[in-house]
């Protein structure tokens, strides 16, 4: 089973020629199948590679509904281009272990090429650094273990508080569990966090006890993004660490027009900006990027006497997360920044912000809908007259069942809305249309 066979060339061929057809008519996959009655069962003899890949092909894979699909609008989706999902299938093959230097060759090279990308987008100096990991969740728990390691190394108590913007996303309360800490809530969920809020939340708390900020650069339910540089001079003043969660809005930076409201960004000591939301990666690619990468490696260094033959003054994507075997989930992105160019990049999240202010103009111009805020970066709310909650459940379950797309109810100002968030530049002006036409003929039944 390690050699291939003869069939397995025409698997391969098939695959590829499935993998181009599906990104050629990302649209065409709404509403899912539904699931077949079973699945092959593992056996002793096995059945074989060319039938697996049937089933994949066949009952799986088109059961899912696809992240990257135009009308795909709920949570963050992510739509990678044809260059990263080429080079993450590569990836499969290569047998690269990209944990360390020594074994990654080049494929770490070009991997810290990526994170220095980041790194300039953030404006971060020279002794910046870090790596890519699964997932934002991830990236998080990362920077806030940095975060105690740092205090710790310094003589301060490790601290047992993460100070958190009330918007922050749900993994920052998962990694202070994790760390066996508390969160403090600071400003409200629906607004950007100013740096008034944040004493505010401070002065409830022993400075001591503190283990770090953190603040949302792209709110998920909203889009916001907080006062970044308020929070960097009332972290800076208190010496206390400052994370920002850019996960799903980083990738606005590239955007001339929105940049400015990331201003005092690269104050922070550490940034999440996930890859395969907003910088169409296929899943999984987070960066995890700190200020000063030393202090990253401080922490999350492993050692042990056979780690040793890696250890000795290498760069290490290993060494900035918590993590140690890992993929090399930063060549896709890499691979498709050096194929298409940064315009390519600019253009795309253009698109995407163009088509969020189309659809919230369309909202406005509508009598039976109400926009809920202008949208900051590239998340849509709004709310349809007279609508329950349970209303917006239904009508989100139809809605998929009949192909319209994936649109998911959240709360805003503890009411139920409809969230649009818009990531896919494949996104038309026509796909809004048939969502808010839905919406309309909904509200008229
Ligand atoms: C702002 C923000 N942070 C963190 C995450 C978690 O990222 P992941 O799902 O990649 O773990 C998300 C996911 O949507 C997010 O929007």
């Amino acid at each position: 089973m390690h050699a291939p066979h003869f069939e397995d060339e025409s698997v391969l061929a098939d695959i590829g020629r499935w993998a181009l057809a599906r990104l050629a008519a990302r649209d065409a996959t709404l509403p899912a199948a539904a699931a077949p009655a079973g699945l092959p069962a593992v056996t002793e003899a096995g059945i074989g590679v060319a039938a697996t890949w049937h089933w994949m092909r066949d009952a799986l894979l088109p059961t899912a509904i696809p992240a990257d699909h135009p009308r795909y609008l709920a949570f963050v989706g992510g739509a990678p281009t044809v260059a990263g999902v080429l080079a993450d299938m590569a990836i499969s093959a290569s047998g690269v272990y990209a944990g360390s230097e020594l074994e990654g060759g080049h494929v770490v090279a070009a991997e810290v090429a990526a994170v220095r990308w980041l790194a300039d987008l953030v404006g971060y100096g020279p002794l910046a650094g870090g790596t890519f990991v699964s997932g934002g969740s991830l990236a998080n728990l990362s920077a806030l273990v940095a975060a105690r390691h740092d205090r710790v190394s310094r003589g301060r108590r490790a601290g047992s508080v993460i100070v958190a913007a009330a918007s922050a996303h749900s993994s920052v309360r998962s990694a202070a569990a994790i760390m066996g800490c508390e969160v403090v809530a600071a400003g409200h969920p629906d607004r950007p966090l100013t740096g008034a809020e944040l004493v505010t939340s401070l002065d409830r708390v022993a400075a001591a006890d503190v283990v770090a900020v953190v603040v949302s650069a792209g709110a998920t339910n909203t889009g916001a993004v907080d006062r970044i540089d308020e929070l960097a001079h009332e972290c800076a003043k208190r010496g206390l660490w400052l994370h920002v969660d850019a996960a799903y809005g980083g990738a606005a930076m590239l955007s001339a027009r929105v940049r400015d409201r990331f201003r005092g960004i690269e104050f922070a000591d550490s940034v999440t900006i996930d890859p395969h939301k907003w910088l169409f990666t296929p899943f999984d690619c987070a960066a995890i990027l700190y200020r000063d990468s030393a202090v990253a490696k401080a922490a999350h260094r492993q050692r042990a006497a056979y780690l040793d033959p890696v250890n000795d003054g290498a760069e290490n994507p290993a060494d900035y997360a918590v993590h140690l075997t890992r993929r090399a989930r930063g060549i896709p992105f890499w691979a498709s920044l050096v194929a298409n160019g940064v315009e390519s990049y600019r253009d795309a999240i253009e698109e995407c912000l163009g088509t969020a202010a189309y659809a919230a103009k369309q909202v406005e111009a509508a009598d039976h809908l109400e926009l809920v805020g202008e949208p900051e970066l590239s998340v849509v709310l709004l709310r349809c007259s007279g609508w329950t909650a349970s209303d917006y459940r239904d009508w989100s379950k139809a809605a998929l069942a009949a192909g319209v797309g994936l649109v998911t109810p959240t709360e805003v100002g503890g009411q139920a809305a409809l969230r649009l968030c818009f990531v896919n530049p494949q996104t038309s002006t026509a796909d809004i249309d048939l969502v808010l036409a839905s919406l309309g003929e909904w509200s008229r039944n």
